[in-house]
């Protein structure tokens, strides 16, 4: 059965020898194997009762990136905070699994759609093929009045080593340092290494596949990203990991975060338009 929906918590997508999971909780994906081989990092503290956004998979963010001076609104804003109800178009086949999940207002937590009183349709996308998984978020102004975002897939990805992984495809692109206070910068290296916390937002990134090398699981990553400018790259390291609840220590040392997003600039979107934006993560 390429879509199990027997747990009420969560959708089980198979396709061949694949597998992902996605809570219906933020509509967070938070596992992702390839020939039995996981790809997605999940943080074992992290919380699935749907009181805390999940520390892992991919959370959504939306309708900002980060905290923002005229929001009320946590950081990264209520998409991850909220429970996605399942599309029934959802479809499958041996080859290609797909479903898809929606949010409106009604289905955000009053003392978090009051920050943001806007109507708007979201609906993403989920499809699993052999080695390949594409998640796309389709965002819709349903109100009678002009609003605008910022949004990111916020992956966490697997890794045997931070020591030993790497991110190409970044080089020359200007950056925001979010540990350097806000600091513009410009990345040099071919190759973005992890030695201490990272957390940069590169702007603009003009190729649109990001390779992670030396993940330590075999066969590397490619992010395609489509509409998505911006690409996040974070790792807590040592003292935040030890600040965050809902992740442990150590953990730092098998994870990455490579975060593709529409974050450097806001959308506007005008009444009844729509935006789209998607990445696929294939094992290569
Ligand atoms: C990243 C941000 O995208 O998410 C970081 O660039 C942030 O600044 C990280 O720390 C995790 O955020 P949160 O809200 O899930 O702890």
């Amino acid at each position: 059965m390429p879509v199990d929906t027997t747990n009420p918590d969560k959708l089980v997508l198979t396709a061949g020898a694949d597998s992902a999971e996605v809570y219906y909780f933020g509509a967070t994906l938070t596992s992702w194997k390839v020939d039995g081989q996981e790809r997605i990092f999940l943080s074992k503290d992290a919380i699935l009762n749907g009181t805390k956004a999940i520390r892992g998979g991919i959370p959504l963010v939306f309708p900002h990136f980060g905290t923002v001076e005229t929001s009320k609104l946590p950081q990264h804003g209520f998409a991850r905070n909220s429970r996605w109800e399942l599309l029934p178009q959802s479809a499958g086949s041996d080859s290609e699994t797909v479903v898809q999940l929606s949010l409106k207002p009604a289905q955000v937590p009053e003392s978090l759609r009051s920050l943001w009183p806007n109507d708007f349709q979201l609906i993403y996308t989920v499809k699993l093929s052999a080695s390949n998984l594409t998640t796309t978020l389709d965002i819709k102004n349903t109100d009678s009045k002009e609003w605008e975002f910022t949004s990111l897939l916020h992956t966490y990805f697997r890794i045997q080593d931070v020591a030993k992984v790497g991110v190409r495809d970044l080089t020359g692109r200007s950056f925001v340092d979010k540990v350097a206070k806000g600091a513009r910068d410009q990345e040099l290296r071919d190759v973005v290494t992890i030695a201490s916390e990272v957390d940069r937002v590169y702007e603009n990134v003009e190729k649109n596949e990001i390779h992670i090398v030396g993940t330590g699981l075999g066969k590397d990553v490619v992010v395609h990203k489509k509409n998505f400018p911006d690409v996040v790259v974070w790792n807590p390291w040592v003292e935040k990991a030890k600040g965050m609840a809902d992740f442990g220590d150590e953990e730092y040392h098998n994870m990455i975060c490579v975060e593709v997003g529409k974050v450097a600039d806001f959308v506007k979107l005008a009444p009844g338009e729509s935006w789209s934006g998607s990445q696929t993560l294939i094992v290569a």
